[in-house]
């Protein structure tokens, strides 16, 4: 078995027939190039989940998931999105043969959406959702209850909804304590709900308890101030997660104004020694930029949010020169065209004749 499944004795069994795959998992830890040496951090790693099969880590979500529905006999797949569990979910519902009905966030970037679409997915946006804490809450649970009637859990990934396809997620962690089995590693994850930040860490936890002699790493919670549910009380030593009336972060994924996973999160990463980390969206929007500049990572926005937690986390001393960091860069820059344009210079790039093109090339080089 490859991929995720390769970890499938940690899950509870099921038949090979009902499998649901995409090959998703097995994605590549990369060391930094150039940006571990700008910001002090040598033992850089960046987690490269952009690499799976629908372009961020829900495709372990979406094949666990989807595995589980077949395996109930649903009907079909009934889900909410904020992008990339749509699409994740719309891929393996159109491989395993199911029906896919999307309520998604509003304002959704358009890559998201039309990749759902394109897959074959039903999307069904609705006001205020993902963005407005009632209107959020009163989606999560109409469709629960509307679920339940259809006979097909509503797939939210998120552990206080869809235990079992946040199971596939935990591989993530197990990846990391193969590829980095010694070191002191400090690992950072973006949040939204919490539920990927809580699947990494219940991983590097049932990792531990095989495996007496790993050393678990520390985990932080990484969220934009204008979605601080979770890193804030982790900081302020809370043990619960403060919803919020209105998300105001403009990064997609990330706005979950309710808790959902909120409070497991907070617990999951104290257990493993870590913390939380509040970053501005603008900070993350120029690190996107720096990835792709420097690192040759194209991700979107949410995706440099862990880089923006552990620069923080090294400037406080929260992070020494000796650890390893890895940071889980989640979704692939293809999918928010939008946050592509804030990052890109508009430039004259159209030439009467390649003597025009060549004369520029020089120029630009000489500068
Ligand atoms: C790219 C990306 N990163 C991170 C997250 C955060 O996940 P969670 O809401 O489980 O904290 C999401 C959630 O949609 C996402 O799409």
């Amino acid at each position: 078995m490859k991929g995720i499944w390769k970890y499938k004795e940690f899950w509870p069994e099921v038949d090979p027939v009902d499998l649901v795959t995409l090959g998703e998992g097995n994605t590549p830890l990369v060391p930094s190039v150039h940006l571990g040496k700008e910001f002090d951090i040598p033992n850089l790693y960046f987690k490269l989940e952009t690499g799976n099969p629908t372009g961020s880590y829900k495709d372990r979500f979406a094949a666990s998931a989807l595995t589980h529905l077949v395996k109930n006999r649903a009907r079909l797949c009934l889900a909410t999105s904020s992008g990339n569990t749509g699409a994740a979910l719309a891929a393996y519902s159109a491989r395993s043969g199911l029906p896919c009905f999307l309520v998604i966030v509003d304002g959704a970037p358009s890559g998201k959406v039309n990749q759902m679409k394109g897959y074959g997915a039903k999307t069904l946006m609705v006001q205020g959702f993902g963005i407005d804490e009632v209107v959020s809450e009163d989606v999560f649970r109409s469709l629960k209850q509307f679920g339940l009637g259809m006979k097909s859990e509503v797939q939210i990934s998120a552990y206080s909804y869809s235990p079992q396809g946040m199971m596939g997620v935990e591989s993530i962690a197990f990846e990391i304590a193969e590829a980095l089995p010694e070191n002191c590693v400090k690992v950072f994850s973006p949040a939204g709900g919490g539920g990927l930040t809580l699947a990494i860490g219940k991983g590097f936890l049932e990792w531990g308890e095989r495996d007496k002699s790993y050393r678990l790493p520390e985990l932080y919670c990484v969220q934009p101030e204008g979605n601080n549910t979770i890193a804030g009380a982790l900081i302020n030593g809370q043990e619960k997660a403060n919803p919020i009336k209105e998300s105001k972060t403009k990064i997609s994924g990330l706005q979950v104004p309710n808790v959902i996973d909120g409070n497991q999160t907070i617990e999951v990463c104290r257990r493993l020694n870590g913390g939380g980390e509040i970053v501005m969206d603008q900070q993350v929007f120029e690190l996107q930029k720096a990835l792709a500049f420097k690192e040759g990572i194209y991700c979107e926005p949410a995706g440099a949010v862990s880089l923006a937690g552990a620069i923080k986390a090294r400037k406080a001393g929260v992070v020494n020169k000796s650890d390893s960091v890895v940071c889980v860069i989640t979704g692939h820059g293809f999918k928010d065209p939008q946050s592509l344009q804030r990052m890109i210079k508009k430039e004259e790039d159209y030439f009467e004749s390649i003597d025009g093109a060549t004369k520029y090339i020089i120029k630009n080089l000489a500068n």
